[in-house]
C-alpha cells in the first residue's frame, strides 16, 4: 500500500495493460469509456478490487466476461471515490483477470478542460485537452491511479470527424465510426509500460508539421508557423539527451502546442509533448522547457516517482538533464548559470510557503495533502541542488554522468522511492562512502527550508544580472537618469529574467523606480512571458497603480498556473487592486481549466 493519493493497493494487485473504447461527446462535455483492465493478482487469494474514480458514473462491471457487482465507497474531498468490485471467483497468485467497466465522466472532471469555439484560436471548432498529472486519471476512467503501476495501453477514440485525436502514444490507424457517420475512430498504442498519469488525450481542430525525423509539432493552424520556429531545435536536444541519457525509446517525439488555458508550461506525455503557448516567444529563449520535457523521457517516464512523495526524482533529475542539454547547447558558463537561477527560484518558493512548513521539504508528507495544493518549486530546485552537490562532491560531471546512466539503466521501467536511488547512490559511489557520509541527509530530504549547504556555481553570467539590480536597489529618486536602454540591452533574455527574479527577493522598491525602469527599459511591452510575469510582480509589488490593467490581463488571459496564481495573489495583496482581482477571476471562472480554478479560489479566498 502506502501510496497516500490513491485508494489502490498496488502490492495486492497489478493492472499490465488497458484497452480503451473512449467516445468524446462535445454536447454533454462527457467521454464515456469501456475499459479493460488486464490485473494481475499479488497475493494468495484476492476476493476484492479497488480502483481509483473522480466524479465517475459507473454504469456496469464484468470480470472475464462475467457480470460483476460493485459498490462505491465514500467520497473523498480531493481523492475521488474508492470503486470496490466484487471478484465472482477468488483469484491466486500470478493469475490474471479481464476487469471491464464501463463509465462516463463528469462535465466537471478534474482532469478536463472542454472549451466552445469561442475559447479557442480559430474560434469554429470546440477542443479538449487532458492533464492527469498528478491524481485525475481517476476522473477520466477507473484506474490504478498510483505512479507505483505501470501498464502499457491500447486505445479506439471516437471524436466528430471534423477534430483531430492525439494521444500520448503512437497512432495506429483511422476510420469512419461504424457506429456514428459523424465520427472518426482513432487507433493508438502505447507499448511501454506507463503509470496512469501519463495518459493524455486531446481533440480539436488541430493541424501538424513535421519539424524533425521523428518530431511533428501540432495546434491549430493559427499557431503552427511561429510554433514550427519556436522548436526549431528539438531534434538537436533530443540527440543530445541521447548522448547524455541513452537510446530514446519512446519512437517519435511529438509536440503540442495548447490553448492559453493550458495549466503548466509543458506535460511529458510520451510520445507527445503538450506545451503553453506562453513559450511562443518568437526567439526560441524559452525551448529549454522542451528540454526538459524531453528529459522526463528518462526520468519520470523511464524511472517513476513510486508515490507523489518522490516527485523530487521525477523533477529534480529533469532539472539536471535539462541543465546538461543546457550545457551543451550553450556552453557550461551558462548551466551554472541557470543553475544559480534555480537557487533563486528556491529561495522564492521557501519564502513564500515560509521555512518551517513542512511542504518545503525535499521528500515532503502527503498524508491528506491534496498533491495540486502542494505542488511548487521545491522538488524541482532542492532536487537539482542536490544532484549538482553531489556532482561537485564526487568528481564533477563527467563522473556525476556515469552514475546518473546507471541509475537510468538500472531503474528503467520502474517505479522508486529517495531510499532506493540513496541506496544506489552508496552502492554506485562504494570507494566513496566517506565523502557520502559527510552529507547532511537529514537535512537536504527531510527538513524544510532551505538546504543545509549550497552548490557553487560560476558567476560569469550572472555577475551583470546582481551589478544591475544592486544599482537599482540603491539608486536615490536623484540618481534615475543614470539609467538608460542599454542597460538590459547588454544582457540575454535569461539574464534579464535573472535580474528580475534577483529584485524579486528584495524589499519591494519605491513606485517612481519601477516607473522610471517602464520608461528605460519598456518591459510592459516584451512578448516573453517569463520577463513579462517577474515585470508585472515587480510593479505591483511597488504599488505602481498603472500597471494593474496589464497584470489582471496576463493573469486572465493565459492560465500557466506559474504565472497566474502569483499574479492573483499579489494582486489580491495589493489594497488597491484587490476587489479588481476578485472580480475579474470571478467574470472568467466559467472558461478556466478546473484546477487552476480550485487553487486560484483558494489563493483568493472565494468558496468553491
Ligand atoms: N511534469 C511537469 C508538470 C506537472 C507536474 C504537471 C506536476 C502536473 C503535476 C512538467 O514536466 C514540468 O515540470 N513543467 C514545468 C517546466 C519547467 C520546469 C521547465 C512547468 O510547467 O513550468
Ligand atoms: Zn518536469
Amino acid at each position: 500500500m502506502c501510496d497516500p493519493s490513491s485508494f489502490c493497493d498496488s502490492e495486492q494487485f497489478t493492472t499490465r495493460h488497458l484497452n480503451l473504447h473512449l467516445c468524446v461527446d462535445f454536447s454533454s462535455c462527457a467521454i464515456s469509456a469501456c475499459s479493460a483492465l488486464t490485473v494481475r493478482c499479488l497475493q494468495d487469494s484476492l476476493t476484492s478490487l479497488i480502483l481509483d474514480t473522480k466524479d465517475l458514473k459507473i454504469k456496469k462491471i464484468s470480470v472475464n466476461g462475467q457480470e460483476a457487482k460493485f459498490s462505491l465507497g465514500t467520497t473523498h474531498s480531493f481523492k475521488g471515490t474508492p470503486l470496490e468490485i466484487t471478484l465472482p471467483s477468488p483469484l491466486a497468485r500470478g493469475q490474471e483477470a479481464i476487469v471491464e467497466v464501463c463509465s462516463e465522466s463528469s462535465p466537471k472532471s478534474s482532469a478536463l478542460q472542454w472549451l466552445k469555439p469561442e475559447q479557442t484560436a480559430g474560434k469554429t471548432h470546440p477542443y479538449l485537452f487532458s492533464q492527469c498529472q498528478a491524481t485525475h486519471c481517476r476522473s477520466i476512467i477507473p484506474c490504478q491511479d498510483t505512479p507505483s503501476v505501470k501498464c502499457t495501453y491500447y486505445c479506439q477514440v471516437s471524436v466528430p470527424k471534423e477534430l483531430i485525436a492525439l494521444m500520448s502514444a503512437v497512432n495506429d490507424g483511422n476510420f469512419p465510426d461504424p457506429k456514428d457517420c459523424k465520427n472518426t475512430i482513432y487507433r493508438f498504442k502505447q507499448d511501454v509500460p506507463i503509470p496512469s498519469y501519463l495518459i493524455a488525450l486531446v481533440v480539436g481542430a488541430l493541424e501538424g508539421r513535421k519539424i524533425g525525423p521523428r518530431t511533428t509539432v501540432w495546434t491549430e493552424k493559427e499557431l503552427l508557423e511561429a510554433a514550427a520556429y519556436e522548436f526549431a531545435e528539438t531534434e538537436k536536444m533530443l540527440k543530445y539527451a541521447e548522448d547524455l541519457a541513452g537510446p530514446y525509446v519512446w519512437g517519435n517525439y511529438d509536440l503540442l502546442v495548447l490553448p492559453p488555458s493550458f495549466p503548466y508550461g509543458g506535460m511529458e506525455n510520451p510520445c507527445l509533448t503538450f506545451v503553453t503557448p506562453t513559450l511562443l516567444a518568437g526567439d526560441r529563449s524559452l525551448a529549454s522547457v522542451i528540454a526538459h520535457e524531453i528529459s522526463h523521457s528518462w526520468t519520470g517516464n523511464l524511472v517513476t516517482n513510486r508515490t507523489w512523495e518522490n516527485f523530487w526524482l521525477n523533477e529534480g533529475h529533469t532539472m539536471y538533464l535539462e541543465r546538461r542539454i543546457d550545457g551543451l547547447l550553450h556552453g557550461e558558463q551558462f548551466r551554472q548559470f541557470k543553475g544559480l537561477g534555480g537557487w533563486k527560484e528556491l529561495q522564492n518558493a521557501v519564502n513564500t510557503f515560509g521555512a518551517t512548513n513542512p511542504l518545503t521539504n525535499l521528500v515532503p508528507n502527503l498524508h491528506e495533502v491534496d498533491v495540486d495544493a502542494a505542488f511548487s518549486s521545491i522538488p524541482y530546485e532542492k532536487g537539482f541542488a542536490l544532484l549538482f552537490y553531489l556532482e561537485q562532491l564526487l568528481g564533477g560531471p563527467d563522473v556525476f554522468l556515469g552514475f546518473l546512466r546507471t541509475y537510468l539503466q538500472v531503474f528503467a521501467y520502474k517505479s522508486i522511492t529517495t531510499d532506493e536511488w540513496k541506496k544506489f547512490l552508496y552502492s554506485y559511489f562504494k570507494e566513496q562512502v566517506e565523502i557520502l557520509d559527510k552529507v547532511d541527509w537529514n537535512g537536504w530530504l527531510y527538513t524544510p527550508g532551505m538546504p543545509p549547504v549550497q552548490p557553487t556555481y560560476d558567476m560569469t553570467l550572472a555577475n551583470a544580472c546582481i551589478a544591475l539590480s544592486n544599482r537599482w536597489v540603491e539608486a536615490k529618486e536623484s540618481d534615475l537618469n543614470s539609467f538608460s536602454a542599454a542597460d538590459v540591452n547588454e544582457l540575454s533574455s535569461h539574464q534579464q529574467i535573472e535580474f528580475l527574479t534577483i529584485l524579486l527577493l528584495k524589499d519591494p522598491l519605491p513606485a517612481s523606480h519601477v516607473k522610471r525602469m517602464q520608461e528605460v527599459y519598456n518591459f510592459n511591452a516584451v512578448k516573453n512571458a517569463e520577463i513579462l510575469f517577474r515585470w508585472l510582480r515587480l510593479c505591483i509589488r511597488a504599488k505602481w497603480e498603472d500597471v494593474i490593467p496589464l497584470a489582471l490581463k496576463m493573469a486572465s488571459e493565459q492560465g500557466r498556473m506559474k504565472f497566474t496564481r502569483p499574479l492573483y495573489r499579489d494582486l489580491y495583496n495589493f489594497d488597491k487592486a484587490k476587489e479588481q482581482a476578485v472580480s475579474t477571476f470571478l467574470k472568467n471562472r466559467s472558461s478556466m481549466h478546473p484546477v487552476t480554478d480550485m487553487l486560484v479560489a483558494k489563493d483568493l479566498h472565494v468558496d468553491a
